[in-house]
């Protein structure tokens, strides 16, 4: 095959949607999903892994898409804000962040209910010391820690009272088997 060839499109399952992309694999998860696929739930701070503000679930992991290659998650499945509820039905967690009023200038949200929805996936009723655990390596400049992590424990009252009702484990994806 000559050097010069189209290299093979890249398929990605975002969101329960499949796209064939010609991207580089070498290229960031992050920039594939908010400059081709025009998600901008995830938001780039740092772009070093080390703020969170790009948080999305991969296979229901949380993972810092600043820093995955694309190519690293072609056959398996993204999820983005965007995928984890909507403006008219909102994820319980999502929900409680509204009530809980838990933002200031917002920019670090996408983080903190991503790592939110992966924490309560895994662990439905967290102390409010596993939830600070769980979000000590997501930045916020503006403080609103305090009203995050009450979010967080009203997410997880949210989801229990909802029951199977809501179905939260179909809602967020489940962590994948390591
Ligand atoms: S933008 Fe990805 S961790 Fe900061
Ligand atoms: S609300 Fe501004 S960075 Fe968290």
């Amino acid at each position: 095959m000559s050097k010069h060839a189209a290299a093979a499109p890249l398929v990605l399952e975002v969101n329960g949607t499949t796209h064939a992309l010609a991207v580089p694999p070498e290229a960031s998860l992050l920039t594939v999903l908010r400059n081709d696929l025009g998600l901008n739930g995830p938001k780039y701070g740092c772009g070093l892994g080390q703020c969170g503000a790009c948080t999305v679930l991969v296979d229901g992991v949380a993972a810092r898409a600043c820093v995955i290659p694309v190519g690293g998650v072609a056959g398996r499945t993204v999820t983005t804000l965007e995928g984890l509820g909507s403006r008219e039905r909102p994820h319980p967690v999502q929900q409680a962040f509204v009530d809980a009023q838990a933002a200031q200038c917002g920019y670090c949200l996408n983080g903190m209910i991503m790592m939110a929805a992966a924490l309560l996936a895994e662990c439905p009723r967290p102390s409010e010391a596993d939830v600070r655990r769980a979000l000590s390596g997501n930045l916020c400049r503006c403080g609103t820690h305090v009203e995050i992590v009450d979010a967080v424990l009203r997410a997880a009252g949210l989801l229990a009272a909802a029951g199977s009702e809501t179905a939260p484990a179909s809602a967020i994806p489940q962590p994948a088997e390591t």
